[in-house]
């Protein structure tokens, strides 16, 4: 994956195979890696080991997304002959350098992690989280570190885990020899902040506020249709509120005719356009974006051979560069006896 003589800088992202894929990820990170593909050696990471530290009780449901989440990947632009695909679980390397990197992170330090902290309130375990869990920023550490990328373009709630992987390198380089780079994270304009059809918090895979790129036309028309929009406007004539208005923030992030918008925007806080109306344009825009998302899908799901293959040959690349990686651990160790 070289272009020319000219060697890519080394990108890194990944997305845990938990459910279907929707429109956030869609606008916050797949969008992304499609602009990205051209500039860097992007490597695309099915996170299937940290999925399991919430999910240890049902390997088939992480299974079963493997394929899923691939396929959205490419139906939505990101071209495996750009990216490398691979499987976490598959590279044995990433749990090899997991374990040397917990030497370098305190357990109050884990806890501390912003993300970890939010997602143990949000699962609700109390005093009782999964060990696994808890870690998991020191092995996406590893998957990062493993190709040693530079560069990670991730949500900002990610911010705290690129943060927990440089204080890794820093203390890996400082304590051994320098053996990673630092880390810069790219954060895209709309990063996945896109809120969900209840206008009450992100769109999320399980908070039943989500489109997902593989709702049928009918099934994204009824999402619009029950949209959240502005409690006060009632009769078409009511003067209407833009800001916290679902459907106009979507229209903002996918419609392309901004001179069209912001006259309905005008006519829409003077009074004089009905809920339907809006409702009606935001269908079209999407089924426009989403449309050929969806029939991509279709045709690549019932190619699940070629899937694998190509998920089956990135891991074997990734393989490949994280083996180099940890004999430069272990040299950088001394831990390499024969
Ligand atoms: N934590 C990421 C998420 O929840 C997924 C992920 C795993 C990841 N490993 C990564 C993201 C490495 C960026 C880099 O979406």
């Amino acid at each position: 994956m070289e272009n020319g003589t000219i060697k890519r800088k080394i990108a890194l992202t990944g997305d845990r195979p938990t459910g279907k894929m929707h429109l956030g990820h869609y606008v916050g990170s797949f969008k992304n890696r499609v602009k990205m593909q051209d500039d860097y050696d992007q490597f695309i990471l099915v996170a299937d080991v940290q999925a399991l530290t919430d999910n240890a009780d049902n390997p088939a449901k992480i299974r079963a997304n493997i394929l899923e989440t691939t396929i959205d990947n490419i139906a939505c632009g990101v071209d495996p002959h750009k990216n490398t695909f691979f499987i976490q679980s598959m590279v044995p390397e990433i749990a090899d350098l997991t374990i040397y990197f917990l030497n370098l992170v305190t357990v109050s330090r884990l806890i501390r992690n912003p993300t970890v902290k939010d997602e143990v309130n949000q699962k609700g375990y109390g005093q009782n989280i999964p060990a696994g869990f808890m870690c998991y920023p020191v092995s996406q550490a590893a998957d990062i570190l493993c190709v040693k990328a530079c560069v990670v373009p991730a949500g900002e709630d990610q911010l705290p885990m690129i943060e927990q992987t440089n204080e890794i390198v820093d203390k890996f380089n400082a304590l051994y020899t320098a053996t990673f780079p630092r880390v810069k994270a790219i954060v895209p304009r709309i990063a996945a902040r896109l809120s969900g059809t209840d206008g009450k918090s992100k769109m999320g895979k399980s908070t039943g506020n989500a489109i997902f790129l593989a709702d049928s036309s009918k099934v994204l028309a009824e999402k619009v249709m029950n949209m959240y929009t502005d409690p006060a406007h009632i009769h078409a004539t009511d003067p209407g509120h833009i800001e916290g208005n679902v459907v106009f923030e979507y229209l903002d992030v996918f419609d392309n005719d901004p001179k069209g918008l912001g006259e309905l925007k005008e006519k829409y806080k003077a009074g004089g356009v009905g809920d339907v109306v809006i409702k009606k344009r935001l269908i079209e825009v999407l089924e426009n974006e989403i449309g050929p998302i969806r029939r991509n899908r279709e045709e690549l799901a019932q190619n699940s051979d070629q899937i694998l293959k190509i998920l089956k040959e990135g891991t074997e690349r990734a393989c490949n560069i994280s083996a180099k990686t940890l004999r430069d651990v272990k040299t950088a160790m001394q831990i390499n006896y024969f």
